[in-house]
C-alpha cells in the first residue's frame, strides 16, 4: 500500500521515531563518506507553489545523495496555474515519477493529490502543517539534548503550521509541549484537541511566553506572518511584540535551554540578532538536518522495501 506523508498523523510512534534514528544514522554515514545509491533509478517531482530555499534544496540534495533524480516544478510552470484538476495532475505525475513532494497553500491540495496518486505524496509545507520540518527539528533536539520524551519543548509565537505539526508530534510521540500564543493566534483547535486526547504528556496552551520558557529545554520560534499572510505583517508586528525571543526572555529559561528557528528569520522581529547568532541557537544545524531527515523519509517512502 502506498504511504503518503500528509501530516504526522500518517505514522505511528515507532515509525516517527524510526525516521529520526535513521536520519541520525544517515548523517553519520555521510560524514564517514559512505556512498549511498538506494534510490538509483528513482525520481521525485517537487511541486512548489510557495517559495523555498531549505526545503527545496535539502530534498533535492537528499534525492541526489541517495542516487536518485528530481524534477522541480514551480506552481506557475504547471497546468495547475491554468486550473487543471488536481486529480488529473496526480494521476499523470504518478506515471512519470516515484514520488511527489508538494509545497502549497491549502492542506486539501495535498489531500486530493494523495487521494488520486499511486505514488507517495509528501507534504513540504501547507498553511496547516510542516511535518518534514518538525521531524528534522526533533532530530536536532535528540542530537543536542537526548531523548525527547524526557524534555520540555516550548513554542513561542504564532499558532501556525509549525505549531500544529509540533502538537501532532507531541501527541503521537509523547513529550511535553507548552505553547505561548497571543489570543486570536492559537493553533488549530481540532488538531490541539486530538493531540491532547492521544497524549501521554501534557500539551498546554498559554498566553505568557515567560511561563512557557520557564522550564523549557528547547524554545521554538518562527516568523509572525507566514507565507500567504504578507498583508497582515504590519498588524502582527504590534500584536506579537511581547513574544520576541530575546536575551531578556532567555534569561527566564534554563541556562542550557536551546533555541530552534526553522528559518527564514526576521531579525529584531520574532528573534533578535543577538539570540539568533548566539551559541544557544541551533538554527543552522537544524537547517542541515533537513537534508538528512529528507533522505530518511524518501528512503522509507519510495525506496524498494
Ligand atoms: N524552513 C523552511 O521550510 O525553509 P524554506 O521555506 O526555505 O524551505
Ligand atoms: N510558518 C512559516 C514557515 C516557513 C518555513 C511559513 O509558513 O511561512
Amino acid at each position: 500500500m502506498v504511504r503518503h506523508l500528509q501530516s504526522l498523523q500518517d505514522f505511528n510512534r515507532e515509525e516517527l521515531k524510526g525516521f529520526v534514528s535513521r536520519a541520525l544514522a544517515l548523517k553519520k554515514e555521510r560524514l564517514a563518506g559512505v556512498n549511498h545509491q538506494q534510490l538509483a533509478g528513482k525520481s521525485v517531482g517537487l511541486i512548489f507553489e510557495k517559495p523555498s530555499t531549505r526545503t527545496r534544496v535539502s530534498f533535492e540534495s537528499a534525492m541526489y545523495g541517495l542516487g536518485g533524480q528530481v524534477i522541480f516544478l514551480s506552481g506557475r510552470d504547471t497546468q495547475l496555474a491554468r486550473s487543471e484538476p488536481l486529480k488529473d495532475m496526480a494521476r499523470v505525475m504518478a506515471r512519470y515519477v516515484d514520488g511527489m513532494v508538494v509545497r502549497t497553500f491549502g492542506q486539501e491540495v495535498v489531500t486530493e493529490l494523495a487521494a488520486y496518486s499511486s505514488v507517495p505524496v509528501i507534504n513540504a509545507l501547507t498553511d496547516l502543517h510542516h511535518p518534514c520540518q518538525i521531524l528534522s527539528d526533533i532530530m536536532t533536539v535528540v542530537e543536542k539534548k537526548g531523548p525527547i520524551e524526557e524534555l520540555k519543548i516550548a513554542w513561542v509565537g504564532d499558532g501556525n503550521n509549525m505549531a500544529n505539526s509540533w502538537i501532532q508530534a507531541a501527541g503521537r510521540i509523547g513529550f511535553e509541549l507548552i505553547l505561548a500564543c497571543p489570543e486570536g493566534y492559537d493553533p488549530d483547535a481540532e488538531i490541539l484537541a486530538a493531540a491532547q486526547q492521544e497524549a501521554t504528556k501534557p500539551i498546554t496552551l498559554l498566553r505568557s511566553p515567560e511561563e512557557a520558557v520557564a522550564q523549557a529545554d528547547v524554545i521554538n520560534v518562527d516568523v509572525w506572518a507566514s507565507m500567504g499572510q504578507e498583508e497582515e505583517q504590519e498588524e502582527r508586528l504590534s500584536i506579537f511584540q511581547s513574544y520576541q525571543v530575546n536575551a531578556e526572555l532567555l534569561a527566564k529559561a534554563p541556562a542550557d535551554g536551546i533555541v530552534l528557528h526553522c528559518l527564514p528569520a526576521h531579525r529584531e522581529e520574532e528573534i533578535t540578532e543577538e539570540v539568533l547568532e548566539s551559541d544557544r541557537c541551533v538554527a543552522f544545524d537544524q537547517a542541515e538536518n533537513k537534508m538528512h531527515m529528507h533522505k530518511a523519509i524518501l528512503e522509507q517512502l519510495i525506496g524498494d522495501k
